[in-house]
């Protein structure tokens, strides 16, 4: 443990040891009053107790097999402040998950919510499909003025139906129709929606397999993340990569078709907060350039703001083909667009749509967080929050972390079997049983957080971007109480 966090722990040891004493509390004796929900509140609390309760025996009997977060994270939520969550029980909780990485500002922002109910009570039409508003004008228009040098000067927006993979499905549709090629090549890793063209392209054989997809259209290439490189060579794996793809691109007999696109996240973000390497996201934007395949970025998770930037490709200073946004953009309401290169606007009119895609309420909301990165640059913020927070994290003092990786507030901590044989990279296995051990001890001592990475080994930390210091010092406290505690 550093000494920020010892000192902090320190603060909060009180409410640490609690949770081992009070967790057969009975959710009855607990008080009922509302309380703000903030720090104080947070901390007065003893430990949460994780039983089932009737809202959660419903789900369980009403809802879909496919569901998944309930299962690690037993909780029916009732108010959101802020960082913090409040469940039905009265238990409080740090949500460093915000609907993963969705609510940038947070539960219920003054603004956004004054935003919301001031759309309401305008009586605009609350759809639109893409019919023109003054909201849908003014939206557009900050967003166009959010994008890095003279991008806007030949940018053009299409909105999609209200969720990530479709406007994926934009993206795709668009690469192949401007290039009259068929294929899209994508990376191990990767993570760009469950529609079926997007998880054709996803790394994980899990949710695909069961459809028998492979994706015919799409190839995959290894993402060559240095510390775990599959080329086993560590940093050099990054030129490797780029050769092999120049190499796949240009040997008639490689066996695959030049593809109409290469996406790419800058930060993979359910593969465990893996960053693409600047120099490798340069070398991927002169490929596809001199090669005259669309580079899709898709910013999702990592855009507007997260990685301390607006856009996470900027930490590159590269200009894609294509952007994909969609999570923060609506400001916690659903909302996605594309944002694309005037040249590639080759598709005839209603060759992509849906019915949602004029959505009032998200452009209002949206337009409240793009105000708060453009006016108050939140994304400066996040940045040095996360700075902050990777360096308390690589602070712990705990042979179960092997990694800890990011950029701004988009971070991920690799657990690893101390014990385990290295590889050839002198890395230990990931460990995804720990890394689960460890997720339920935090949410125990009240702090929500979600796995990803290979074998669910990576501790996801996607905080609101409002995050303060003190908050996160907090966080840091208990991350470590918890994985001292099953280490
Ligand atoms: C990088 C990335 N792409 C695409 C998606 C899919 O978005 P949605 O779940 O809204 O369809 C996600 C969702 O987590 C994502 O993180």
């Amino acid at each position: 443990m550093n000494k920020r966090s010892k000192k902090v722990g320190n603060a909060v040891s009180e409410v640490l040891n609690n949770v081992t004493e009070m967790n057969n509390d009975k959710p009855e004796t607990r008080a009922q009053a509302p309380v703000a929900l903030n720090l104080t509140s947070f901390l007065s609390q003893p430990a949460r107790v994780l039983a089932t309760n009737s809202y959660l025996q419903r789900q369980e009997q009403r809802e879909s097999n496919a569901r998944s977060y309930p299962r690690r994270l037993p909780l029916a939520l009732k108010r959101g402040q802020g960082i913090f969550v409040e469940d039905t029980e009265q238990q409080i909780f740090i949500d460093c998950l915000a609907a993963a990485g969705t609510l940038a500002l947070g539960h219920s922002h003054p603004d956004v919510t004054a935003a919301l109910i001031e759309t309401v009570q305008s009586d605009v039409p609350m759809q639109t499909l893409d019919l023109m508003t003054p909201i849908k004008d003014e939206f557009m228009t900050q967003l166009l003025d959010l994008l890095p040098g003279n991008m806007a000067d030949n940018a053009r927006i299409q909105m999609c139906s209200p969720c990530g993979s479709d406007a994926v499905e934009a993206a795709l549709k668009l690469a192949k129709i401007a290039t009259g090629r068929r294929s899209i090549l994508a990376f191990s890793g990767a993570y760009h929606g469950m529609t079926h063209g997007a998880l054709a392209m996803m790394g994980n054989l899990g949710p695909k397999s069961a459809l028998s997809m492979t994706g015919a259209d799409v190839q995959i290439m290894p993402f060559p993340y240095a510390p775990r490189c599959p080329y086993g060579l560590g940093e050099a794996g990054i030129k490797a990569s780029l050769y092999q793809l120049e190499t796949m691109l240009t040997d008639p007999e490689s066996g695959v078709a030049k593809p109409a696109a290469i996406i790419v996240e800058a930060v993979q973000g359910e593969a465990g907060a893996l960053p693409a390497d600047p120099t490798w996201l340069k070398g991927l934007r002169d490929i596809t350039k001199r090669h005259g395949i669309l580079l899709i970025i898709d910013e999702i998770q990592a855009g507007m703001g997260r990685t301390g930037k607006i856009f996470a490709f900027e930490h590159a200073d590269i200009e894609p083909d294509v952007i994909v946004v969609s999570k923060a953009l609506g400001g916690g309401q659903p909302l996605a667009a594309i944002i694309y290169h005037n040249d590639f606007d080759k598709w005839n009119p209603g060759a992509h749509a849906g019915t949602f895609r004029g959505n009032q309420l998200a452009m209002a909301s949206g337009l409240v967080v793009m105000r708060h990165l453009a006016q108050e640059q939140l994304h400066l913020h996040a940045g040095a929050m996360g700075a902050k927070l990777k360096h308390d994290l690589e602070a712990i003092d705990s042979n179960v972390i092997g990694d800890v990786r990011g950029r701004g507030l988009m971070l991920g901590i690799e657990i690893v079997d101390p014990n385990g044989e290295r590889d050839v990279l002198g890395n230990l296995p990931q460990d995804g049983q720990r890394a689960k051990e460890i997720q339920q001890a935090a949410l125990r001592r009240g702090l929500i957080i979600e796995l990803g990475g290979r074998f669910g080994s990576t501790i996801r930390m996607l905080p609101p971007l409002i995050i303060q210091s003190e908050e996160i010092d907090v966080v840091v406290a208990i991350l470590t109480d918890a994985i001292n505690s099953v280490a």
